[in-house]
């Protein structure tokens, strides 16, 4: 990136926030969306509705219409989903500069969750891939309701040894390991770090680095440290105990989902022709949030030796998700389910996810 373009898109990103701004401050009083009144014969499902941005409490549990699949759709009941950092971004409408798609006031898509498991109950009639009885997993809009319906793509049939709720859990974050780590180009024998080890991306990071062969430095919390080095680690550094910014060590690639170091302290434990993979981290700006970290990652880049690499996951990468399901399938990774709650629990979930100190995945069950 030269120096004007540089600038350029620092100054889209001022405009960027101050028509924002401006669009928020105009919607102020636009109030909850209004709720949808249900034909009396319609086939009703419970599903989580959100009509404002704010805390947890703005997520209800509500009967809604149960979906028709469209001729390239399958309609699907739901036995597990699970919850990303990404819902509570929806949730409270956060960072800001995301209302300009999702909705200035208020959502304009009521409903939450990516992540689900569950069978296939009826197809549409150009559907191929796939047919009714079906186990499968995958990414679509409003996963935590009772049913979803979705286009084929971003889905995958369930492995065979694994559970509703452990498949559940894998779409985003197993996805965003995956897809991360090979923008990292990570390969066979490369030292890693991985950086927030123990939550939903990092467990998956972790085992999925040690399939391909790297040696792997995992990053969490004392309680931690012993799950971590379970899923494969080789070495786990307790960041209560150690700062790895400041160790001797040097890395080929570190893959970090914490942000809680500026990149240039990293600058010396990454190898000269290392890899910074920028994936998580709040810059505690509440209009472009983890942007932040990204566009520090474009500045850095052109004046050091070792790349910072700003990454976002595509969750509709099918292909993807069916290399996650066969390296499940082999044995070579099992998701870590830290808790499970009910679909009316989804606002206490919420809350626990966004203390932090997920330990893997949590996952709602609707069985
Ligand atoms: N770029 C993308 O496309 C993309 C996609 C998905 C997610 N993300 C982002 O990636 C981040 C992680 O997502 P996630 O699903 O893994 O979240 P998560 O499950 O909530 O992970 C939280 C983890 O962070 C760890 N952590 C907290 N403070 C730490 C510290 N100082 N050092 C090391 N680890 C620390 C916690 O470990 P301890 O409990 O041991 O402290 C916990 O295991 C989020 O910011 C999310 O928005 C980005």
């Amino acid at each position: 990136m030269t120096r004007t373009s540089r600038i350029v898109s620092a100054i889209l990103v001022l405009v960027l926030v101050a028509l924002t701004a401006l669009a928020i401050a105009l919607s102020h009083n636009s109030g909850p969306a209004p709720a949808q009144a249900l034909p009396g014969d319609a086939v009703r499902m419970k599903a989580i509705v959100y009509r404002q941005y704010g805390s947890p409490d703005v997520l209800k549990v509500e009967e809604v219409a149960k979906p028709t699949p469209a001729h390239n759709e399958l309609l699907i009941k739901v036995h597990a989903a699970s919850v990303n950092p990404l819902e509570w971004h929806f949730m409270r409408g956060t960072p800001y500069v995301m209302r300009l798609q999702v909705g200035m006031g208020r959502p304009k898509f009521t409903r939450l969750g990516v992540d689900f498991s569950g069978t296939v109950e009826a197809i549409g009639k150009d559907v191929k891939l796939f047919k009714v009885g079906d186990a499968i997993f995958g990414a679509a809009d409003g996963a935590l309701a009772e049913y979803v319906t979705s286009t084929e793509v971003g889905l995958s049939l369930k492995p065979t040894n694994m559970t509703f709720q452990q498949s559940a859990s894998v779409p985003i974050a197993g996805i965003t390991a995956l897809q991360g780590l090979r923008a990292g180009q990570v390969r066979p024998g490369q030292k890693i770090l991985i950086n927030g080890a123990s939550g939903g991306v990092g467990t998956f990071a972790v085992q999925i680095a040690k399939s391909l062969g790297a040696d792997v430095t995992g990053v969490c919390s004392t309680g931690n440290v012993e799950m971590v080095r379970s899923i494969g680690a080789d070495r786990v550094i307790d960041y209560t105990k150690e700062d790895y910014t400041k160790g001797t060590q040097r890395y080929d690639l570190i893959f970090d989902t914490v942000g809680n170091h500026s990149l240039s302290e990293h600058l010396h434990v990454l190898n000269p022709h290392g890899i910074f993979v920028i994936v998580g981290g709040q810059s505690g700006d509440p209009w472009i949030g983890p942007l932040a970290r990204f566009f520090n990652g474009y500045l850095i880049s052109p004046f050091v030796s070792q790349k910072f690499v700003s990454f976002l996951a595509d969750a509709n990468k099918t292909d993807d998700l069916n290399t996650l399901r066969d390296l499940m399938q082999a044995g070579k990774l099992t998701p870590v389910i830290d808790r499970q709650y009910s679909l009316s629990e989804v606002p206490t979930a919420m809350r626990y996810l966004e203390k932090g100190h997920a330990r893997g995945k949590v996952v709602i069950s609707l069985e």
